[in-house]
């Protein structure tokens, strides 16, 4: 009813929340490209998985595309932050396309530990999803040399040529704690396995994860603002889910549901690391149309990573043609 959608409201705000410096990074080279080289600049695959930045950023005029040979000869094309096989860098290369590459600086460490760990003969695990453009790249690495392990089942199954010789990789944006129980059945199976020194996780899934479940557990529902396709994304869903609330993934403030909201006198709100932050302000906006509303934000962290940009994007001699 009216009344249970209307009236005062908390609103618990995760924080971190919203975009990771991988992200803000792809985003800067895309838009330097657009100045800085003839238009249209082509862009790989969506920048980063979310429907505002990608729109916004064709209004620029970025063209997205899946694959090279969409791209003209003599253009600029820009890799995402999810990165590519080597074998997208080579046609590149061979065509004499002018690259620009925005695969996330923690995403290209997982790439160079697969060549690591393949060169000295181990047989590569990588924990991640099928058909993600992360996954792909990262199996374009090594290929024949590695394979991927979805959940427990899939590594309870998958086989080593030398037991004594393998290594682990994970997907940068995988859920922590489904994560663990696939390690765990691995190192059962291998206990010889070898990982990074440093989880592959990367700290912006991390930080948003512990953030959504500090608020999860005193939400009646939680909103995420993210894109369908957005790894990092579901997972704050499902995170929020298991502590016990109510989740929804949503584009923006517009794909939310009266329903989520009838009754809803705490909600939690946060974004994935692919989400503006804008959407998070609208989202409050469309809270406070119901009713007064009380805005908490619950800090687990605070995040100051930065990477740098790449030379070709912020040195004017990298300019060609
Ligand atoms: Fe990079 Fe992690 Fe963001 S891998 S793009 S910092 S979600």
């Amino acid at each position: 009813t009216w009344a249970d959608l209307c009236g005062p409201r908390q609103v618990l705000l995760a924080e971190p929340r919203s975009f990771c410096a991988g992200v803000e990074r792809a985003i800067d080279i895309v838009q330097l490209a657009l100045q800085r080289f003839p238009r249209p600049v082509y862009v790989r695959r969506q920048i980063v998985h979310n429907a505002h930045v990608v729109r916004d950023l064709e209004r620029h005029g970025a063209v997205f595309v899946d694959e090279l040979d969409q791209v003209p000869d003599g253009t600029t094309v820009v890799f995402s932050a999810h990165g590519v096989a080597p074998a997208v860098r080579d046609e590149a290369a061979r065509r004499g396309l002018n690259v620009i590459d925005a695969t996330c600086p923690l995403v290209a460490k997982v790439h160079n530990e697969a060549r690591r760990f393949a060169a000295r003969g181990d047989t590569v695990f990588l924990i991640g999803h099928d058909g993600h453009d992360e996954t792909e790249g990262t199996l374009g690495e090594v290929p024949g040399k590695i394979s991927l392990v979805q959940n427990p089942g899939e590594a309870e199954q998958v086989q080593a040529a030398d037991p004594e010789r393998v290594a682990l990789l994970m997907q940068t944006t995988l859920a922590v704690d489904d994560a663990a129980d696939t390690v765990a059945v691995l190192r059962r199976r291998f206990p010889a396995i070898e990982s990074s020194p440093t989880d592959d996780i990367c700290y912006a899934t991390t930080n948003r994860q512990q953030a959504v479940r500090a608020v999860a557990t005193d939400s009646d529902v939680v909103l995420v603002l993210g894109s369908a396709n957005s790894s990092n994304s579901l997972r704050l869903v499902e995170v929020a889910q298991r502590c016990g609330a109510e989740a929804h993934l949503v584009d923006d403030a517009t794909e939310i549901l009266p329903a989520w909201l009838a009754g809803a006198r705490t909600v939690g709100v946060t974004a994935g690391a692919s989400a503006p932050p804008h959407l998070v302000d609208e989202v409050i906006g469309t809270l406070r149309a119901l009713g007064p509303v009380e805005v908490t934000e619950r800090v687990v962290t605070r995040e100051d990573v930065t990477f740098t940009l790449p030379k070709t994007v912020i040195d004017p001699k990298g300019v060609v043609g």
